[in-house]
């Protein structure tokens, strides 16, 4: 392989182990873990969904995330590029094009979510919130979201800040920038935590975390567990196979897995310590649901002694988390253009920008002005244009590239190829190849096959 190589420019890849963790810690790091971890644990109760969301990342999440690596490690190709290199002539390059689907509907709606997150920005160094009650916000928040311009205006700004840093490539653009902003949200998220457990009536929502209801835990509430791990884990879609291909050959890809999957389950345990005992603190209702980030916790800062500055430092978090997460998906479209449609790696950055941000624009005039136009998803009646592209990649396209990439590796790969390049051709101990094996061959497409077909009602009547 490496001779086939000779006359290419060296590609480009990761320079740090630092480096690898800073990027793939920054996809998985996210609105999910700090918008989505705590409203749906909220939603379903607290401790025991949460602990229900361990063991799904623990013997799915995790293998599949060393799945993709190993997948991108060893064919040194994009997402659709790698499954034609691995397996040539035959329909895996599917899994693939599922991923570059998921990709552009993603990114599409999470640059809006992002953009209304600057928008927030703005509006607490202004101090705009300043003397609204709950429904004030709650009204200020429904007014954004609905206007034709001002979305797409932060939607635009954030989508070309997206562009910028993977511009750059991987070590001088990706590499450098999430080296530099991970570091930055830990310290954020940190503050948050020691502002909130310090709150008086901080311990109710302590304990709404860490101590387990299992009343509410129903099959809807495993399934939606399982669907947010792929989700926070930025798995099924290519985007750990496109920054495996970046991941040095001594580099131990097991140990990468791990350090990543716990790094994001660690921060988003951390959010819902941030956000909880200021909650309860303040007597408002947990389960509040989307809404959670965007008007409970402006409400909360309102009534907070230091409000107005956790308040600049809490959007400002949600924002680097977007970010760094955005730029993983996009490099999953625009290392797909480079180098299987042989354009530069500029000409591939701004025509899927382009591409990824006019359908996010409509994505946003869904919010408002279009509102009257749904469209039909199996199992979820007929949606706006932005729920379409959450619920379609997140239902349909995520666990199904799950599936495939696990079988992939459990099946279609040999399995002296799949040994060879998690031990780094036999340098490296791999005591949890037996596990890997039994998960990839069966737990992770089983379990994923569940969630998929409940999507469809399949199992309703165990459900019920
Ligand atoms: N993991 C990211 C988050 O939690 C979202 C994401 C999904 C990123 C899929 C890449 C791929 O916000």
């Amino acid at each position: 392989m490496d001779n086939m190589n000779n006359n290419l420019p060296e590609r480009d890849g990761f320079a740090s182990r630092f480096g690898i963790i800073a990027a793939a810690a920054g996809s998985a790091i996210g609105l999910g873990n700090i918008w989505k971890f705590p409203y749906i644990t909220g939603i379903y109760g607290g401790a025991a969904f949460i602990i229900v969301y361990l063991v799904c990342i623990a013997i799915i999440g995790s293998p599949v995330m060393l799945s993709e690596f190993a997948i991108g490690r060893r064919a040194q190709k994009n997402a659709i590029g790698s499954f034609k290199v691995l397996a040539p002539n035959t329909p895996w390059f599917v899994t693939g094009w599922l991923g570059f689907l998921a990709a552009f509907s993603i990114l599409s709606f999470y640059g809006v979510v992002a953009g209304w997150t600057l928008d927030y920005i703005v509006q607490s160094l202004t101090n705009s919130f300043a003397g609204a009650d709950a429904e004030a916000i709650g009204g200020m928040f429904g007014t954004l979201v609905s206007k034709t311009w001002t979305p797409i205006f932060w939607q635009v700004v954030f989508m070309a800040m997206t562009a910028g840093v993977v511009l750059g490539g991987i070590k001088d653009g990706i590499e450098k920038y999430t080296k530099i902003l991970m570091p930055m949200l830990l310290v954020i998220i940190i503050i948050l935590d020691i502002r909130a457990v310090t709150l008086p009536g901080a311990g109710a929502g302590v304990a709404f975390l860490f101590k387990p209801n299992w009343d509410l835990i129903n099959g809807e509430a495993v399934l939606s567990a399982l669907g947010h791990a792929f989700f926070s884990l930025s798995l099924g879609m290519g985007t750990m196979i496109t920054y495996g291909s970046y991941i040095g050959k001594k580099e131990n890809l097991g140990e990468i897995a791990l350090q990543v999957t716990l790094a994001d389950t660690a921060i988003a345990l951390l959010a819902g310590l941030a956000m909880f005992p200021a909650v309860f603190a303040y007597g408002i209702e947990p389960a509040a649901g989307p809404s959670l980030v965007f008007i409970t916790l402006p409400n909360v800062f309102q009534q907070m002694p230091g409000g107005y500055i956790f308040q600049i430092l809490f959007f400002s978090l949600l924002a680097v988390a977007a970010l760094t997460s955005s730029v993983s998906i996009l490099e999953v479209v625009v290392a797909y253009f480079h180098e299987e449609k042989n354009i530069s790696r500029k000409s591939a950055v701004i025509t899927a920008t382009v591409m990824i941000t006019l359908v996010g624009m409509a994505a946003s005039l869904s919010m408002g002005p279009w509102a009257g136009i749904k469209i039909p998803l199996p199992g979820f009646g007929s949606v706006n244009i932005f729920d379409w592209l959450d619920l379609f990649s997140a239902n349909y396209l995520l666990p199904l590239g799950g599936f495939f990439i696990s079988l992939f590796i459990g099946w279609g790969m040999e399995p002296e190829d799949v040994y060879e390049e998690v031990s780094n051709d036999g340098d490296l101990k791999v005591g949890y190849l037996g596990l890997f094996k039994i998960a990839t061959k069966f737990v992770a497409p089983a379990g994923i096959a569940i969630v998929f077909l409940s999507n469809f009602g399949v199992f309703d009547f165990i459900l019920k």
